[in-house]
């Protein structure tokens, strides 16, 4: 454990407030709050002076911001390249550091690890792979692959020729990543035969091959993960499906990264909001690097020596940002690991972390909820003197788990840093930063300098402090913040930019101020949920249920959960001739599985006669979640059928008044 120095508590009567201590200051790349108002005075002056000094350009831009609400531009007419910024720029300084530090899930497994210049060659090559199979500058990619290397050289690659990648969740399933190929129209897939995944070998190319049915597909190239002892079936097709290992020996080293304009897309990356359909969130390269660089740089205070580990998915965006271009943007070293947390036990990550020297490490308050309820035993038994800085997203963190991380993990020695943020914020935005504090639990702190954030009322007014109201920006946007929907620029102005007009950020977040600059996050105000920290929408798991031929109509809410947060349950009406069973209910979960993948499945099902409906025949999901949770209803006479709410309540076993 964190020998020390102690975080410090400047005020008795705020216990619960920590501070940095002065070894943390004195490292710190901020070390005092003087950059907020700095930043304030003129935040694209300030962004604009990140962007020169953090990233590497090939032309410089003639404009730092241009403003069109809801659509904005930064460093207009700048060139650059993300893949470039990530490796060719390190060649010089780092070229033998390590880049990447692969562990694979079985332990018989040596781990991997991969200098910059290592992964550079790779790069180079595999760009040239894609290049030869027809990619373009424009074209998009689509990558489902486990965390293993491959998936940032098949990203990286993408972005060094231009073109635009989509990475879909491994654990998702076939049908979900077709349904993302399909909207965004990928060319080329990128998928492996398969992955480890507690203990068993999971088989990846068959749900792959879902997809790769999709009419704009017209390779998939597959990453060879198994050895030759693994048997597992998976089928090539003839003049599609082509073996990367292959490609790769013949490809050339030789490989201009591609300069794009800095507003070109880097990446898509489909998330769930309030409807049945992902949305393709598109980044854009510059603002998103200038972000991702900035924000690994000063939330995590790497400096050379820094071992960092997120242990986020790839498939997420926490892993886009925080597995790859912000760690490799600085030239950081990386720990990725392939598989589950409790493979051989619970012990899996302290291991590791113990092994690999990390000095920071970046998780989500679900699995620190699972370590807290495992024991202190399997951390208290590695060694965990090198962690400097602990991390946490996702979701809000509560009191009592914040508390068992910060001491049993670092002996309250590391600033634990609450990183709020959006796939659509595409880096961190809001949270405290490790030299300049103060760390609070449940609260994630300050918005990032040269930003301006702000919680409104329902009118749009500014709460007060320890009201709750709804999270927002305003301009100029963060560069990071998304720039459009992916051929739904409709869905864009109304999601984000519709609920105080085109010039507010809309997050979707309760929040409230804890004191004058520090901001408490509630959570999410729509039907997105958030499940063991993977976001998920009411909507597309009730199209999942509807689809089965035996549902007629479904709703599904969150219920709280200890460890994950929140679970979806699902109330569902069955057609008139089909009998609730045990057999139906596996059904519909095997549909929900196939649909989306094991992460939506439902935790509880009710099968009900009806659902609460208004009188325009919407469903008010909202009186379900309130059912749930035994809370206060509220006003039934609006509704339709208002004599299905004593029939939900009795169904359910609601305690509530
Ligand atoms: C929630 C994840 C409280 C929030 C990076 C947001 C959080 C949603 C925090 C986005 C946090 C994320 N405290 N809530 N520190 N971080 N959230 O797109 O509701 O998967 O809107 O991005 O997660 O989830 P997403």
């Amino acid at each position: 454990m964190s020998p020390g120095p102690k975080l410090v508590v400047k005020d008795k009567n705020k216990k619960n407030v920590f501070w940095p201590s002065d070894e943390m200051r004195e490292r710190a790349w901020v070390g005092t709050d003087r950059i907020y108002k700095d930043a304030a005075k003129s935040p694209k002056d300030f962004w604009a002076n990140l962007a020169r000094d953090g990233l590497t350009w090939s032309k410089p831009w003639k404009k730092v911001y241009e403003g069109k609400p809801p659509y904005f531009k930064w460093f207009l007419g700048g060139q650059l390249n993300a893949s470039y910024n990530c490796l060719d720029r390190h060649l010089e300084t780092r070229g033998n550091k390590v880049a990447i530090i692969w562990e694979a899930e079985p332990e018989f497994e040596r781990e991997r690890k991969i200098t910059y210049r290592g992964l550079y060659r790779e790069v180079c090559k595999f760009s040239n792979v894609l290049r030869k199979l027809g990619v373009k500058k424009g074209d998009r990619v689509g990558i489902y692959l486990p965390m293993i290397p491959e998936v940032m050289v098949a990203m990286l690659s993408c972005a060094r020729i231009g073109a635009i990648h989509s990475v879909v969740f491994s654990a998702f399933s076939g049908s979900n990543f077709k349904k993302r190929v399909e909207d965004c129209e990928a060319k080329v897939l990128i998928t492996c035969d398969g992955y480890y995944r507690r203990g068993k070998p999971i088989v990846l190319k068959n749900q792959a091959d879902v997809a790769a049915s999709a009419k704009s597909v017209k390779k998939v190239v597959v990453v060879k993960r198994f050895d030759n002892k693994t048997k597992v079936k998976i089928a090539m097709k003839k003049g599609r499906d082509l073996w990367y290992h292959n490609l790769m020996a013949k490809a050339s080293e030789d490989s201009k990264a591609v300069p794009v304009e800095s507003n070109t897309p880097l990446f898509l990356l489909y998330t769930s909001g309030t409807t049945g359909k992902p949305k393709g969130v598109i980044h854009d390269t510059a603002g998103y690097l200038t972000q991702a660089y900035w924000t690994t740089l000063f939330n995590f205070d790497i400096h050379e020596d820094d071992v960092f580990w997120c242990t986020a998915d790839i498939g997420w965006i926490t892993g886009h940002t925080y597995n790859c271009y912000g760690p490799l943007s600085v030239g950081a070293t990386m720990v990725i690991y392939e598989g589950s947390p409790d493979m051989p036990d619970w012990g899996r990550l302290w291991k590791i972390a113990d092994k690999f020297d990390v000095s920071v490490f970046y998780t989500a308050p679900t699995a620190i909820r699972m370590f807290k309820k495992m024991g202190v035993k399997w951390p208290a038994h590695y060694d965990l003197s090198t962690l400097r800085i602990l991390g946490t997203v996702g979701e809000p963190i509560d009191m009592e788990t914040w508390h068992w991380y910060f001491k049993h993990i670092c002996n309250n020695c590391c600033p634990v840093i609450d990183t709020w943020w959006q796939t659509e914020t595409g880096g961190t935005l809001v949270n405290a930063l490790p030299g300049v504090g103060p760390f609070i639990p449940t609260v994630a702190g300050r918005p990032f300098p040269g930003t301006v954030a702000d919680i409104l009322d329902d009118k749009g007014k500014p709460v007060k402090k320890g009201e709750t109201g709804y999270l927002v920006f305003r301009p100029p946007f963060p560069p990071g913040l998304l720039r459009g929907v992916w051929k739904n620029p409709k869905k864009y102005r109304d999601t984000y930019w519709s609920e105080y007009g085109p010039k507010v950020y809309y997050t979707s977040d309760g929040a409230k101020w804890y004191d004058k600059h520090n901001i408490r996050v509630t959570g999410r105000v729509d039907d997105v949920m958030k499940v063991a920290g993977h976001r998920l929408s009411s909507a597309e798991v009730e199209d999942a249920i509807t689809s089965h031929p035996e549902v007629i109509v479904s709703a599904v809410v969150p219920k709280p959960d200890e460890i994950r947060g929140q679970v979806p349950v699902a109330f569902i009406v069955l057609r008139p001739e089909v009998k609730p069973s045990p057999e139906v209910e596996a059904s519909i979960v095997k549909q929900v599985k196939k649909e989306i993948g094991p992460t939506a499945k439902p935790h509880q099902i009710f099968f009900v006669k009806g659902l609460p409906k208004t009188r325009s025949g919407k469903i008010m999901r909202r009186f379900l979640r309130s059912i749930l949770v035994n809370e206060k209803l509220g006003d039934a006479s609006t509704l339709q059928n208002p004599e299905i709410v004593p029939y939900l309540k009795k169904l359910v076993g609601y305690r509530g008044k």
